[in-house]
């Protein structure tokens, strides 16, 4: 008896010791810095790029530090670059780091009806059955929505793009224009958008663009160039660019009020 009772006293102290010890740890964690190994999307390999990009960003959490090295923004814009992988898929990253292949052209093109575009647009059909669906949820709420601009392939962009150069010198062409192989344009899953009414570069000022804000994650839609994140996304402010990620991705980017590039090198990309 005396024994089971020793028993018993000896493993209720240690049931107890353990509940201790590991609250306490739970508090060292949280006053701690963050270990920069255990963050999920850390790579070795970049070990003094992050201490490097750390120094010159003091203020920037640990987390922020890796992400943005994972982008590639310590390094000068085009330069570095690596090819897009997940062609055709949804969660496609395309940025000033990562390009398609010139004679890159995504599956199941569909062209846009006018009832919600101009004449001659399309789009991948996933993002095209999303988009009208979110027209017509607009609709209902006396919102009014059109594409003026969807997929582009190469040779547009390299029109496009020259143009602005020509106009605008390439410094500031670069700021708004991707170049060519480097616009999100070329996968079909994203829109330029105007509200029928404004230019689309007014769309800021409409409440179609509050509209936007509000509803368009829900149908697997973001705003990918998002006021004070240019140091990101590398493009100044695009109220009327829109790109379909899928509605899992889109409600996580927009409840955490994050952009696609960091979406993207904390959950898609692989180690
Ligand atoms: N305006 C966007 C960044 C593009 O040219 O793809
Ligand atoms: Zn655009």
């Amino acid at each position: 008896m005396k024994k089971i009772i020793l028993l018993t006293v000896i493993s209720f102290t240690f049931i107890l010791f353990t509940i201790i010890v590991d609250k306490s740890n739970v508090k060292a964690d949280k006053t701690f810095k963050i270990i920069p190994e255990k963050v999920s999307y850390y790579k070795n390999e970049y070990k003094s790029r992050y201490s490097q990009f750390a120094k010159k960003n003091p203020n920037l959490p640990m987390e922020d530090v890796i992400t943005r090295v994972n982008i590639g923004l310590d390094n000068k814009y085009y330069t570095h670059t690596k090819i897009s992988q997940h062609l055709n898929k949804i969660y496609i990253l395309v940025n000033k780091y990562t390009f398609l292949p010139d004679n890159y052209i995504p599956n199941n093109l569909e062209f846009l009806d006018s009832t919600y575009s101009r004449e001659g647009m399309s789009l991948v059909k996933v993002a095209k059955v999303n988009f009208e669906k979110m027209y017509e949820a607009a609709k209902k709420d006396g919102i009014k929505i059109r594409v003026m601009s969807s997929y582009r392939d190469y040779l547009y962009q390299i029109k496009l793009y020259n143009k602005y150069k020509q106009e605008d010198g390439e410094e500031n062409a670069d700021k708004y224009s991707a170049r060519p192989g480097f616009s999100e344009h070329q996968t079909g899953l994203c829109v330029d958008i105007d509200n029928g009414v404004l230019p689309y570069d007014s769309f800021e000022k409409s409440n179609s663009y509050k509209w936007m804000l509000d509803n368009s994650y829900k149908y697997g839609f973001i705003e990918r160039y998002p006021r004070d994140k240019e140091d990101i996304t590398g493009y100044i402010y695009e109220a009327w660019h829109y790109r379909y990620v899928g509605k899992k991705i889109a409600k996580y980017i927009h409840d955490y009020g994050i952009t696609f590039d960091e979406y993207y090198v904390r959950f898609i990309e692989k180690n």
